[in-house]
């Protein structure tokens, strides 16, 4: 694949519910590396529109195209299996295990003791999970931790190494810093920055623009389903994408 090949296009991407059409023929593409905000008021369509890209849903109408060739993602699974990790609020992790259990959930290493019995690896899952953390520059402080008694943004970095682990090329964060504290939110955006420098490509959807801004290199703003709007991030300012959020129209100066 050549570097002027985005790593996912999508292209004239419909998707209805009944009557109503959440998301009406937007296309975007998102290079490996880059971070893009997807940005719009509540209703406009965002999380319709990687739920789709997620395979959560099937579009009406439209294509994805992801490192230059079409593909089908009939579903979550094959999302993943592209390398496309989607981290919506409500994280899936499991409460009541470890850290590094989180990480291998549904995926666990096992060994074979004296040669015939099948038994959990946790050394391997626990140095694994050591150095993917280390890697992203994460401090928990106890890997047996369970994730229960984390705070928000330790368990987000949580569910982001774990992406990375299982080797994301794309990781789609859904409002990943809504709950959380200011220290743990600059933590996440640092996290985000860690990953594009080491080639990942980042969607992030959030509302609080000031952290899209720190982050993200293009922006893509949709207003009733439709992208009425994308920007290189220095290239704008929070006015014009509020402009482009709401529409011009209700904007003090605009037509
Ligand atoms: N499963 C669904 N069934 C019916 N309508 C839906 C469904 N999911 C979303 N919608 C509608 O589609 C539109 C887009 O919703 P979506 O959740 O994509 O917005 P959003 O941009 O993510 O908003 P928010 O910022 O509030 O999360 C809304 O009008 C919403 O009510
Ligand atoms: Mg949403």
């Amino acid at each position: 694949m050549d570097k002027n090949t985005p790593l996912l296009e999508v292209k004239d991407i419909v998707k209805r519910f009944g009557g109503l059409v959440a998301v009406n023929r937007v296309s975007m593409e998102i290079y490996p590396g880059e971070v893009v905000g997807l940005l719009g008021d509540n209703g406009a369509g965002k999380s319709t529109l990687i739920k789709v890209i997620s395979g959560v849903y099937q579009p009406d109408e439209g294509e994805i195209y992801f490192e230059g060739e079409k593909v089908n993602i009939n579903n979550p699974m094959d999302a993943i299996k592209l390398g496309i990790e989607t981290l919506y609020q409500d994280l899936a992790l499991a409460e009541n295990l470890n850290v590094y259990s989180n990480i291998f959930l549904g995926r666990e290493k096992v060994k074979s003791l004296l040669g015939m019995i099948p038994v959990l690896d946790h050394e391997y899952m626990m140095e694994e999970s050591r150095t993917v953390l280390s890697h992203l520059g994460i401090e928990i402080p106890s890997l047996k931790n369970r994730i229960k008694n984390l705070s928000g943004g330790q368990r987000q970095s949580v569910a982001i190494s774990r992406s990375v682990y299982w080797n994301a090329k794309l990781l789609i964060l859904d409002e990943p810093t809504a709950a959380l504290g200011v220290t743990e939110q600059k933590k996440v955006l640092d996290l985000v920055r860690t990953l594009s420098s080491q080639g990942v490509a980042v969607i992030i959807i959030s509302h609080q623009l000031y952290d899209v801004f720190q982050v993200a290199h293009r922006l893509v703003v949709l207003r009733r389903g439709e992208k009425v709007g994308e920007r290189l991030t220095k290239e704008t300012n929070s006015d014009e994408i509020v402009g482009l959020m709401v529409g011009a129209e209700l904007v003090e100066g605009g037509r």
